[in-house]
């Protein structure tokens, strides 16, 4: 293991919903497991006006429900003695000083993590008033949590804005699905097995579908969700992380950014949509009352009439020598029939028809199970050669030893570190926003409803057409 570094971890947002539910108890994982400096202090940061007694008290209450494992009483007291508060604006300046004056008594730090889970539209004030009170120099990380926008502009200010305090290489912009292993493994399932990349390519793949579905609805985040939608919340993001792994090259090294250059390279080759092709290559979905289930538009603090979508499918393209004419589907959807996240490579079928079946796949699982699945087509036993499917499965929780940590608490050890390479950089997320605009523009221009899903399906009918159209089926339909 790496030499453990001493750490300030400046929590903004401490009092709210993600570092109560994710960051405090990601944090207290790793300190369970040993994986943070002793003296490492982690400092609340939010507008309460609570001491320090009150924010524990708050901690105790409404964040330690949120830990599966490990949990115990002295582990916790533990804990709870890295945790101060400091009650601040973010957007009074003057504010700042008292930050400094709590940092800089702790000269021994190594390093000074600056986590900003607030608003995007405080990062700039907050990032004006560190630099104000010197707390933006080489030994401080920023750590920004998306939202970073909602659309290339406001991305694009936000980038620029922040660059006038703090250096790229000190910006770790979160985004959580890469601190899930299952797509980290990628890289070395690809690079370093060597009979995969000689098929790992357009010659030998009919299509890839990447799938993020969730059973649950937006819950209590209506009013967030309603101005936001599928598109801005998962696609740009997250989903935009699972292809950019599926198809980049193999990178020079493993440094930060040399992984980051190929994949930028990716989502630069994406194909940029013109309108006529948004009609034919997108659909959106809403869900409908079903199931028990209440419809999207009857969830508190949506508006009745809302057009957002809960569900997105779309055909993209990567127009490159290894992808062209190998079609990507992508959809994400809120209350379908399942909870998952899934690659899925179709390859394309024996050329000559000699066994004359549908293809072999591979799925490439991040949840609820991390495994990979190989269909592969075996002789049927008994007499003659008919081939019938089997299917190879690699859970990798069962095969490999070892916690698997939660994405945050991975992400927040890896900012601790130093290692950028999980993390996104400015100009490949605004090349993601790039490619994502048509389509807000699209339906921002249209008066047309989304497709009705009912709650608890894989989504609309329109989304089955958009395969069928090219003779495909999305993989719960596949034989
Ligand atoms: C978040 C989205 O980024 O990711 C949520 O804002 C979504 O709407 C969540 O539910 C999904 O994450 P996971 O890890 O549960 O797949």
């Amino acid at each position: 293991m790496d030499k453990l570094t001493n750490f300030d971890l400046v929590l903004f947002g401490a009092t709210g919903d993600l570092a109560m539910r994710k960051l405090l108890p990601g944090l207290y994982q790793a300190h369970a497991a040993g994986l943070l400096h002793p003296e490492g202090r982690i400092l609340g940061v939010s507008r309460s006006a609570f001491d320090r007694a009150a924010f524990v008290e708050k901690v105790e209450k409404d964040s330690k429900i949120h830990i599966k494992q490990n949990l115990d009483g002295q582990t916790w007291t533990s804990f709870v003695a890295r945790i101060d508060y400091l009650s601040l604006d973010v957007t009074r300046a003057q504010d700042f000083a008292a930050l400094a004056e709590k940092v800089k008594a702790r000269p021994q730090t190594d390093n000074v993590v600056v986590y900003l889970s607030t608003a995007p539209k405080f990062f700039a004030a907050a990032c004006r008033s560190l630099a104000e009170v010197g707390l933006n120099g080489e030994n401080v990380r920023l750590v920004l949590e998306k939202p970073l926008g909602t659309d290339l502009a406001s991305n694009r200010a936000i980038n620029r804005d922040v660059a006038q305090y703090f250096q790229e290489n000190r910006i770790y912009r979160i985004d959580h699905y890469l601190g899930k292993e299952s797509l980290q493994n990628l890289l070395p399932l690809r690079f370093a097995n060597p009979f995969f990349e000689p098929v790992w390519h357009r010659d030998c793949i009919r299509s890839v579908q990447i799938t993020i579905a969730e059973e649950l609805g937006v819950e209590e985040r209506g009013e967030f969700y309603d101005a936001t939608g599928a598109l801005r919340d998962m696609v740009q993001n997250h989903m935009m992380q699972m292809l950019c792994f599926v198809a980049m090259e193999r990178p020079k090294s493993l440094s930060a950014d040399d992984v980051r250059d190929e994949k930028l390279k990716v989502v630069q080759a994406l194909r940029i949509m013109d309108q006529a092709e948004v009609g034919r290559k997108v659909v959106r979905g809403q869900y409908t009352a079903a199931a028990g289930k209440k419809g999207y538009i009857e969830e508190p603090r949506v508006a009745a009439d809302s057009q957002t979508e809960t569900y997105v499918a779309i055909e993209a393209a990567v127009d490159n020598p290894r992808w062209s004419g190998v079609p990507f589907y992508l959809r994400t959807g809120k209350r379908m029939a399942a909870k998952t996240a899934e690659i899925v490579v179709n390859f394309k079928a024996d050329s000559d028809g000699l066994f004359g079946k549908t293809p072999a796949r591979i799925a490439i699982s991040l949840q609820p199970q991390e495994e990979i699945r190989v269909k592969l087509w075996v002789k049927e036993t008994g007499s003659g050669l008919n081939a019938v499917p089997a299917e190879m499965v690699l859970n990798l929780a069962d095969s490999l030893p070892g916690r698997r940590a939660d994405a945050y608490e991975l992400l927040l050890c890896e900012v601790i570190a130093g290692r950028l390479n999980l993390f996104n950089r400015r100009d490949e997320l605004e090349a993601a926003w790039a490619w994502v605009m048509p389509i807000l523009d699209n339906w921002a221009a249209s008066d047309v409803l989304p497709h009705g899903y009912p709650a608890g399906s894989w989504g609309p009918e329109a989304a089955r057409a958009l395969l069928a159209a090219n003779g495909d089926a999305w993989a719960e339909e596949q034989e």
